[in-house]
């Protein structure tokens, strides 16, 4: 459920009529629901609550530091791949011992930076690294929490690109070798072993992939504190699915999540993190875009947004759905027109929908794409030199800019031209 609905013929979010927004602050432009982060965060909080738990949320997701603040404040930790993570989460007032690394090329300047800033675990990914975070830690003269990060060789049955469980995969290290890669980081000097991490994949719909890998890594707790190791915490990963069309099979609930992690390692007395992005910020996001031209090809109708790929690439880069919705809501009986559904990008990529079933839309209508929050504005870009695009947040019956768009004397100016040139 997300506050992205119609009314008085017009689609809101929460309180604010979408147009408003768009008329003041140009498109295309996301905009997020403060009550939907909110609410979703609340699920997974509620379906942990008979466990000891922290919900990091996965910032790669969503890094805008207004959302990560909104989170932060209600308590969520979170869960960063990168120095500038790190460091939005920390400008969004997040203390250092809710901020879990993970990460598979964690470089030695990012591991000083947040040994230095205070951090609640690593989750390791290799040898090598763990040696690099020991030695950088003694030399700080500290000791950084570490969680090994395992590969249980599980298939998430997702999009290729977005699976991270399978042995092939470049993620984690291979459960089998768990026990002796826990043995060196016991017997390294600056390190202090916390738990286990796991993460298989992205936008699963199916619980079955996690209670297969959940269930080798409550088998891995208990050979590891046979061999000595103090596992206080189960890092458990995100990758919860979300539904992307409304017609779709709906996948699991966070309630079903909470009671298959219970049922598969509720017994061991560990505190329980989840790393969840895609379900917190998927559906609170919207990307506006207004039409250019509706243009006649061939057998075919072209509606040309403002938006293009590099504001928006799940669907040039994964094949991804979004449901495209016009901002003023269609008559009862409006006809559906079929519209392939491009931006202004120079090149066939630029796709987001073929053939795709809308109201009659002209030149100036305003359409919003819908479960835009997550993987959305963090993986724009400035192709074509687009400036970035901007991001607005609706608490209730206000807005504000919350990432402005640059103008472009800002984007040219990043240039400089070499004296000698
Ligand atoms: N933890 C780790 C270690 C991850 O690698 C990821 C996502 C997450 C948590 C959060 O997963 P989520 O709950 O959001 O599914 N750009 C792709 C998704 C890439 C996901 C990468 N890792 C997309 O647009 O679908």
């Amino acid at each position: 459920m997300d506050h992205f609905i119609y009314k008085d013929g017009q689609l809101h979010a929460e309180g604010v009529p979408v147009a408003d927004i768009a008329q003041a602050v140009g498109t295309p432009v996301y905009v997020y629901s403060a009550a939907t982060l909110e609410r979703h965060y609340r699920l997974f909080t509620e379906a942990l609550s008979p466990m000891p738990h922290l919900v990091c949320f996965a910032v790669k997701s969503n890094s805008n530091v207004a959302v990560l603040k909104l989170l932060g404040d209600l308590g969520a930790g979170m869960d960063v791949v990168s120095m500038g993570e790190y460091l939005r989460a920390k400008a969004a007032g997040v203390p250092g011992d809710r901020i879990v690394f993970s990460g598979v090329g964690k470089t030695r300047p990012e591991i000083r930076c947040v040994l230095e800033g205070g951090i609640r675990q690593f989750n390791v990914e290799s040898e090598p690294e763990l040696m690099a975070i020991s030695a950088i830690a003694t030399e700080l003269g500290v000791t950084a929490p570490i969680a090994v990060r395992v590969n249980p060789d599980v298939d998430a049955k997702t999009h290729e690109k977005i699976a991270t469980g399978k042995s092939e995969n470049k993620f984690g290290i291979p459960i089998a070798k768990a026990r002796a890669v826990y043995a060196l980081a016991a017997s390294l000097p600056g390190i202090d072993v916390v738990g286990i991490d796991v993460h298989i994949g992205s936008q699963l719909t199916d619980l079955a992939p996690f209670e297969e890998a959940y269930l080798k890594v409550a088998e891995l707790t208990r050979a590891l504190r046979a061999d000595g190791h103090d596992i206080r915490r189960l890092d458990l990963g995100g990758g919860l699915g979300i539904p992307y069309t409304r017609s779709n099979e709906v996948p699991p609930l966070p309630s079903d999540y909470g009671a298959l992690i219970q049922r598969t390692v509720g017994d061991l007395g560990c505190e329980i993190e989840i790393e969840p992005g895609r379900l917190i910020s998927g559906n609170a996001g919207i990307l506006v875009s207004e039409t250019i031209y509706v243009k006649e090809g061939e057998g075919r109708n072209f509606l040309i947004l403002d938006a293009a790929m590099n504001d928006l690439v799940r669907p040039s880069m994964y094949g991804a759905h979004h449901d495209i919705v016009p901002v003023i809501e269609p008559g009862a009986g409006a006809e559906a027109q079929a519209f392939d559904v491009v931006g202004p990008v120079c090149e066939t990529g630029d796709t987001f929908a073929k053939g795709r079933a809308l109201p009659a839309l002209a030149a100036g209508d305003l359409v919003a794409f819908r479960s835009a929050g997550a993987y959305g504005a963090v993986m724009a870009s400035e192709y074509n030199t687009r400036p970035m695009v901007p991001e607005v947040l609706v608490k209730g019956d206000h807005f504000a800019v919350i990432r402005a768009r640059p103008t472009f004397d800002e984007i040219i100016n990043r240039d400089t031209i070499p004296v000698w040139l």
